[in-house]
């Protein structure tokens, strides 16, 4: 079994006053350990929603979803938590770094919320993913002392701190310029190739060229697979 995440019909609805919005009708999909996903499909197509889905930012309201072959549909909120803690490293187009705390702070977070560790094995892990994104020099800025690329390097190694072996991605290039975006894919695929399975968000056709894998949605259901 290599699938790491595998849907089965899953239906998403959000009720806005007495209304029922249908935003994922039926939606079915398969990705294997390893991929490089894009998901792509026009603004409001429901691409941010399956993203948090899958990592139990948001919930399917229907249907199966499958980890490495075990049903995590019905997890309780311990251990949904438990389960994004282990095995997702997120990245937003916004970087959703804590401002009021250095990069070493915010880099370490999910160690402190992990609580396995102690402060030297921690600070290990820190520098080893702040020299792996070429910033270790800025462990003690502020966020907003760093360009929009740089901020984007820090997101990524606090992703990658926990060793997760997905990263899910939501337009992590769409805040910054075109060579800063090329700079943070070439990371994005290199961490590919260091066998992590990536999930990633965009409207940037010019970024297929780094996918193994489109999925295209289409009013709530995936139009089209490559
Ligand atoms: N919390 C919410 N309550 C009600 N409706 C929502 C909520 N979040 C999203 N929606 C609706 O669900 C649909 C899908 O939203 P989603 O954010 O997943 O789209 P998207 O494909 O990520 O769009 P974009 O490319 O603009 O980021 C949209 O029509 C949106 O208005
Ligand atoms: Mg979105």
């Amino acid at each position: 079994m290599s699938n790491i995440i595998k849907l089965e019909n899953v239906q998403k609805f959000y009720k806005v006053g007495k209304e029922q919005f249908h935003v994922l009708k039926s939606l079915s999909l398969e990705i294997e350990a390893g991929d490089f996903v894009m998901i792509m499909g026009k603004s409001g197509s429901g691409k941010t929603t399956l993203l948090n889905s899958l990592g139990f930012l948001d919930k399917f309201d229907d249907g199966k979803y499958l980890f490495n072959g075990e049903d995590v549909t019905n997890l309780n909120e311990n251990q949904k938590s438990e389960f994004r803690n282990k095995n997702i490293g997120f990245i937003f187009q916004q970087f959703n770094l804590i401002e009021t705390l250095d990069v070493y702070h915010n880099i370490e977070l999910p160690l402190i919320y992990e609580g396995l560790l102690n402060k030297v094995d921690r600070e290990k892990l820190v520098c080893e993913k702040l020299e792996s994104v070429g910033l270790l020099d800025k462990l003690k800025n502020m966020p907003l002392q760093l360009s929009g690329g740089q901020q984007q390097r820090i997101a990524i190694a606090r992703a990658l701190v926990n060793s997760p072996s997905l990263i899910f991605a939501d337009e992590p290039t769409g805040a910054l310029d075109s060579e800063t975006s090329n700079d943070i894919m070439e990371l994005l695929k290199n961490l590919n190739e260091q066998g992590k399975t990536i999930i990633m968000v965009t409207h940037d056709n010019d970024l297929i060229k780094y996918a193994t894998k489109v999925v295209k949605l289409k009013d709530g259901v995936v139009s089209m697979e490559v």
